[in-house]
């Protein structure tokens, strides 16, 4: 059975080491997942694999069909998912390329279908969401990065805003102020919907530029982020690929 799913995010939307076996285009009850799975082996073991902006990467974070593709996923019968995200690093220590595993998050988003937990229902439900994330998970790419020799920042707070615009430099400072050390567009509301459907859940971000003010820079520029994202995801490939033996 496969047992892991990986989300892949900006700068992800291929597995170039993935051994791709077979594509299942699947219709759920929330509308459509950003396209079909793809299953393949990876490390020796088989995997599902998801880009969340398309695989022309042609969603913005606020169309992403969250509930679907999380459904989806669950269907397959994995229990665990790697989350890929590209964030902005607000924390000094979050430089562009780093790799990190948050343990918390924030949520600024708004207006997203944020649960499963809405229509026809019995009861009321309200899941727990004190630790966000899956420690089983945050372990299973800590160990990667160990094995893979690759540098990562064990912790942090993640700050899931509406995007697809990048934020103001005082945003960045509330941010700050609330305890965010990286910011992102796409961490929710997919963990909580994860956790809904019971998937163990982390995080793998890749910091692709200084946040907004933060890192001496004036401006954002697109063409920064898309190279830093091109060595940061060869470092993801690198420990998917260690990752999957663990399991
Ligand atoms: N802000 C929000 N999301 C992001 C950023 C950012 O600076 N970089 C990558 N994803």
């Amino acid at each position: 059975m496969t047992e892991l799913a990986i989300i892949g995010g900006t700068g992800l939307t291929s597995l170039a080491n993935l051994q791709i076996t077979r594509r299942e285009v699947v219709h759920t009850p929330y509308g459509e997942p950003s396209g079909p799975l793809v299953f393949g082996t990876l490390g020796g073991k088989e995997v599902v694999f998801l880009p969340r902006h398309g695989a022309g990467h042609t969603i913005p974070p606020h169309r992403v069909n969250y509930r679907a593709n999380i459904w989806a996923l669950h269907n397959t019968g994995v229990r665990k998912v790697i989350a890929v995200a590209a964030v902005g690093g607000i924390h000094p220590s979050l430089a562009p390329e780093t790799l990190t595993v948050p343990d918390q998050l924030i949520d600024y988003t708004w207006s997203r279908a944020s649960t499963f937990f809405e229509d026809d229902l019995s009861h009321v439900t309200h899941i727990d969401f004190t630790r966000p994330y899956a420690e089983s998970v945050r372990q299973l790419i800590l160990n990667a990065c160990r094995v893979a020799k690759l540098d990562v920042i064990d912790g942090g707070v993640y700050g899931a805003m509406q995007g697809p615009r990048l934020e103001t430099a005082a945003e960045i400072t509330r941010m700050e102020r609330d305890g965010c050390t990286m910011v992102g567009m796409t961490g929710m509301p997919e963990a909580a919907l994860a956790r809904e459907l019971e998937l163990e859940y982390a995080t793998c971000a890749v910091v692709a530029n200084w946040a907004a003010g933060r890192g001496g820079g004036e401006t954002i520029e697109m063409s920064d982020i898309e190279r830093i994202l091109k060595h940061g995801m060869a470092k993801v490939r690198t420990l998917l690929e260690h990752a999957v033996p663990l399991l």
